[in-house]
């Protein structure tokens, strides 16, 4: 582990301030690169085409070492599964994330949206990182589980304590045995009386003529919360932060709104939220001359493969006419992310409600950066605007 630390300029992982240099620098030396790390030899796997190789090969590269690392606070959940079980499990909830069941959803992200924004409307000054973006993902994900809105601040501790585990491991086993003791008189709630939410579908499924054991619901609740609000924040966060700093694009998509929806995508790709998926070798394989042997560990770094010169054209540049299909910042294959759509949903209408409600939007003079390396987006986002 330490040698990943210093890898990337012996930071905390969440200060790391551009690991673009060092990927460029395995992509073109050590793109397959061997590492020791807690859970075992690990391969950091830089270029695009392996990534995407090794995304579209889930026979061979295995999502069970998720379960040894974010499982071990989760419980298990559809990101460490392969095969059947995966489909069938990640089937219970899919329809709840179709396109078609977005529509139904964009009034109550835009109420979450805009109620955020009046608090700071009037100010004429705020942080968009903790008084916006941090909040709305959160508030959708825990009203789309159907958690009572007085808990939404509770439930947004628990969803960073569970992703900080890996650090602050006390913290994270905490915040999921809070979360069963917060959920088992829900569930039972639901299954004697079901409503139009995530928990009530998760204590109705069945799998394989069996209900879904309470413990399975816990695991899936304490995936969906943090993939719900530790994600879409930080594409919130990372889209304003580029829009801001550089120069005519506020006005650019201020005037043309077509044009959110390829800043989103250019965000991604350009500062990728989630930097690495993990996978586990099935079987010995081999890859750009590096032997894999089974059971090895292998990160597989979404960030580089989205700055990879031999993909993308200047990659190093946000470039809003961009227009990139073919990032994998959701993944690739049967794991892509279930969230894609939702994500969009939220971050297109917190874009919008941003652009529409606050006129003369600029950057204040206080310092503010993208960060992290698991996890990137701007710590904070100072900004001035009229107050209205
Ligand atoms: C910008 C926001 C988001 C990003 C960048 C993101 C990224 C990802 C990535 C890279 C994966 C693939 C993991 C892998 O292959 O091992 C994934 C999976 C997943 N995401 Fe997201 N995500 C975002 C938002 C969301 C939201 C809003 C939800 C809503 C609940 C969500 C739920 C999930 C779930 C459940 C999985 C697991 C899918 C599976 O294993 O089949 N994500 N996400």
């Amino acid at each position: 582990m330490r040698e990943f630390v210093e890898l990337f300029g012996g930071h905390m992982m969440s200060a790391v301030p551009n690991p673009y240099p060092v990927y460029a620098q395995l992509r073109r030396r050590e793109p397959v690169k061997a590492m020791e790390f807690p859970l075992g030899p690990t391969f950091l796997v830089t270029r695009y085409a392996d990534v995407m190789a090794i995304l579209r090969d889930a026979a061979t590269f295995s999502s069970r070492a998720n379960g040894k690392g974010i499982g071990l606070v989760m419980g298990r959940t559809i990101i460490e599964m392969d095969g059947q079980e995966h489909s069938r499990h990640r089937n219970i909830i899919a329809p709840m994330f179709l396109p078609k069941a977005m529509q139904g959803l964009e009034d109550v992200v835009q109420r979450f949206a805009h109620q955020l924004i009046d608090a700071i409307a009037p100010r004429g000054q705020a942080d968009l990182v903790a008084e916006f973006a941090r909040d709305l993902p959160v508030r959708v994900i825990a009203h789309l589980i159907g958690i009572p809105v007085e808990q939404y601040a509770t439930f947004q501790q628990w969803s960073f304590d569970l992703i900080a585990f890996a650090s602050e491991p006390l913290k994270g086993f905490a915040a999921s045995e809070a979360l069963v003791q917060f959920l088992r008189p829900l569930i039972a709630a639901r299954r004697a009386e079901p409503r139009q939410d995530l928990l009530s579908t998760l204590a109705h499924a069945e799998v394989d003529g069996h209900r879904l054991e309470d413990e399975e619901i816990y695991s899936f609740v304490r995936l969906l919360l943090p993939a719900g609000a530790e994600t879409t924040f930080r594409l919130i966060g990372t889209t304003l932060f580029a829009l801001l700093t550089q120069p005519g694009l506020v006005e650019r998509v201020r005037a043309d709104r077509s044009q959110v929806a390829w800043a989103l995508d250019e965000a991604l790709r350009w500062d990728t939220p989630v930097q690495f998926v993990s996978r586990e070798a099935a079987t010995a394989t081999s890859m750009a001359g590096v032997d894999i042997p089974e059971g090895h560990y292998l990160l597989v770094a979404l960030g580089s493969a989205n700055r990879d010169e031999e993909r993308f054209k200047h990659p190093d540049r946000f470039d809003l006419d961009r227009h990139p299909t073919d990032h994998v910042s959701f993944g690739f294959g049967r794991h892509f992310c279930l969230g894609s759509h939702l994500a969009r949903l939220e971050a297109t209408v917190a874009i919008n409600a941003v652009l529409d409600r606050l006129a003369d939007l600029r950057p204040s003079d206080q310092p503010c950066g993208i960060v992290g390396l698991a996890f990137r987006s701007p710590d904070r986002l100072p900004v001035r605007f009229h107050p209205a």
